[in-house]
């Protein structure tokens, strides 16, 4: 079963083989992956990556849900937002998120994953969803907190990047927390 999601802005789909220039175009971005753990990627890992993220789509039961955000006026990939099973006989999930530089603070990544909290909740059935974070990420930080996510954890000294370590925050929302309808989430 392929996936589309949309919300007013943005449609979130499942990849395929020709989109992996624009992804390049962000996660080759020094800036981008600042805080994350692979990148700046060259052409040539992109591909592989959207290789094996697809080919992990198609698996049954599918556990990994790593789709395009596109933005509808533009018609441009723009942005990743993943859902990926954790323990699915306990319905637990993590989410992640990475969007082009040009396309930051104008609410994109919030909108997308509350659409996609949304579909995990609903659709999945999902009993909790988590992400961490590096504490130095502060707009990551502050989406999940606009998606309504409890800072459950601050993790001392787990990330070793550029020669030292660095904090990382733990956010988690169960499903029951999520009842209320939102309002971007159509
Ligand atoms: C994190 C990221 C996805 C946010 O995308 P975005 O589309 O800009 O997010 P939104 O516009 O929905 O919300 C961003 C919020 O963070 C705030 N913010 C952005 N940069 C910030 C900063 N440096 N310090 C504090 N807050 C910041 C914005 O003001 C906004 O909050 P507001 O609506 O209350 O003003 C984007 O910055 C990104 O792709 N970063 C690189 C990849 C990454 O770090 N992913 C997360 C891994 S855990």
């Amino acid at each position: 079963m392929t996936i589309q999601l949309e919300t007013r802005r943005l449609i979130l789909r499942d990849y395929t083989l020709d989109d992996w220039p624009a992804v390049n175009a962000y996660t080759s971005d020094p800036q981008v992956v600042q805080y994350l753990s692979f990148g700046p990627t060259t052409p040539e890992q992109t591909r592989e990556h959207l290789q094996r993220s697809i080919a992990a789509a198609a698996k049954q039961p599918r556990s990994l849900y790593e789709l395009a955000v596109v933005l509808r006026s533009e018609q441009r990939l723009i942005g990743t937002a993943t859902l990926q099973m954790d323990h699915r006989e306990r319905r637990q999930a993590y989410f992640s998120y990475l969007f082009h530089r040009d396309y930051w603070r104008q609410g994109y990544a919030t909108e997308a994953m509350r659409c996609l909290i949304d579909f995990g909740f609903t659709q999945l059935h999902l009993h909790r969803i988590a992400d961490d974070c590096d504490a130095r990420n502060h707009a990551s930080a502050r989406v999940m907190e606009k998606l309504g996510m409890r800072r459950e954890g601050h993790r001392r000294e787990t990330i070793w990047k550029d020669g030292r370590w660095h904090d990382e925050y733990l956010y988690a929302i169960l499903t029951h927390e999520w009842a209320t309808p939102k309002p971007d989430a159509q």
